[in-house]
């Protein structure tokens, strides 16, 4: 049945290894492989004159909306609030006539969540929900619904809706990006390619389940882990470090590189993982530099790269993950995946309930 856990010890571990198919199934709504183009759903809103966006959420999903942001922005030239819904709703934002609204949310229930989306309306913002469930109070309430395809989520930590939130949203950055103009037919179909190899590239990350587990043998030891990240991949920090805290009660940080030594780099010694997701491109030097500087006050490097950043990185980093190399754009559902099963194997070595975390829910529906 759908919701057993097959051969599989955890549901966590069962939904890690459905990364594939999700995203593919997720993708191919939005994404024609032949033309290379993507195809928006039906929007409230006309993302061509659309004055600003905000995206709220919650959780996981939160830090989804995170990326998106960075996709919206560099691609279709959108200025996008995002911020957690407890504090958007109260914060009494200024929003902009005919301004619309992204909410993320796997359950479509969470009340903080819930509660922005009635202000966002009563606001006169277009709101659209990207949820996966299709008959969530979201779903229902909202003025648009964007599904996502991960099928029902047993484990209270989300592990494969927050890898399809991430493909809903680079699927519509992508439309809105060629609605506006600010990408050319070429730049459509080069992302929509990279997006379409990207449920291939996350099983060959599942392939490194091996060398992951070795990781997390030397993760369960700490007390305290760093994880560090720059541009899209700094909400994928944010999400491994929240994702270790919730199923292995680790204390954990997910932090701008750049921004590491305006504090936590005052923590680090031979105790601390820094854990770094650094693939090759633009932003490579830049936090291979900040690397170094950990490594040199005693940080115990753990890197997840590709190939081209797998040889700089080993001069100085305890272990290097090489993840198949994809492209800045695809980047951070790649490493979404080696957080999530790092976090995954240092639960099973500590011996936590990895699917019903102590003190947390599936779906908050209280505020
Ligand atoms: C809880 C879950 C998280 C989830 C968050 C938001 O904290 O444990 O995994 O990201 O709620 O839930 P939602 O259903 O709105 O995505």
């Amino acid at each position: 049945a759908a919701t057993g856990k097959g051969n599989y010890r955890h549901f966590m571990e069962k939904e890690l290894h459905e990364h594939p198919v999700v995203l593919g199934d997720t993708l191919t709504q939005y994404l024609d492989p032949m033309t290379r183009s993507v195809t928006l759903p039906p929007l409230p809103f006309d993302p061509a004159t659309v004055p600003r966006m905000t995206i709220t959420a919650c959780g996981s999903a939160f830090l989804a909306g995170l990326v998106g942001r960075y996709w919206i922005e560099q691609l279709a030239r959108i200025p996008v609030d995002a911020d957690v819904a407890s504090e958007f709703r109260y914060r009494e934002p200024p929003l902009p006539e005919g301004g619309a609204a992204l909410l993320v949310s796997q359950s479509g229930e969470t009340a903080d969540t819930m509660a922005a989306l009635r202000l966002l309306r009563e606001n006169a913002q277009k709101v659209v929900a990207v949820v996966n469930v299709p008959e969530s109070s979201m779903a229902r309430e909202a003025d648009g619904a964007v599904l996502t395809v991960a099928g029902p989520e047993i484990g209270v930590a989300s592990t494969k809706a927050f890898t399809a939130q991430l493909a809903v949203l680079a699927c519509l950055a992508i439309g809105f990006g060629r609605a506006r103009g600010t990408i050319s037919i070429e730049d459509e179909a080069k992302l929509t390619a990279s997006l379409l190899e990207v449920p291939g590239n996350a099983a060959l990350v599942l392939e490194r389940d091996a060398e992951i587990r070795a990781m997390a043998a030397e993760v369960a030891k700490a007390r305290d882990v760093l994880f560090l990240g720059r541009g899209t991949l700094f909400p994928i920090a944010m999400e491994g470090a929240l994702k270790l805290k919730e199923i292995s009660y680790i204390h954990a940080e997910g932090y701008a590189a750049g921004e590491m030594k305006h504090g936590p780099i005052a923590l680090i010694d031979n105790a601390v993982p820094v854990i770094s997701l650094c693939p090759s491109g633009p932003m490579f030097e830049k936090t291979a530099s900040n690397l170094q500087e950990a490594a040199a006050r005693g940080g115990r490097i753990m890197a997840f790269t590709d190939d081209l950043g797998a040889e700089k990185l080993a001069r100085f980093a305890e272990r290097v993950v090489v993840l198949p190399r994809v492209g800045a754009f695809s980047a951070p559902i790649l490493h979404a995946i080696p957080v999530q099963l790092l976090a995954y194997h240092v639960a099973v070595l500590k011996g936590t309930d990895v699917d019903q975390p102590r003190n947390l829910a599936k779906s908050v529906t209280v505020e």
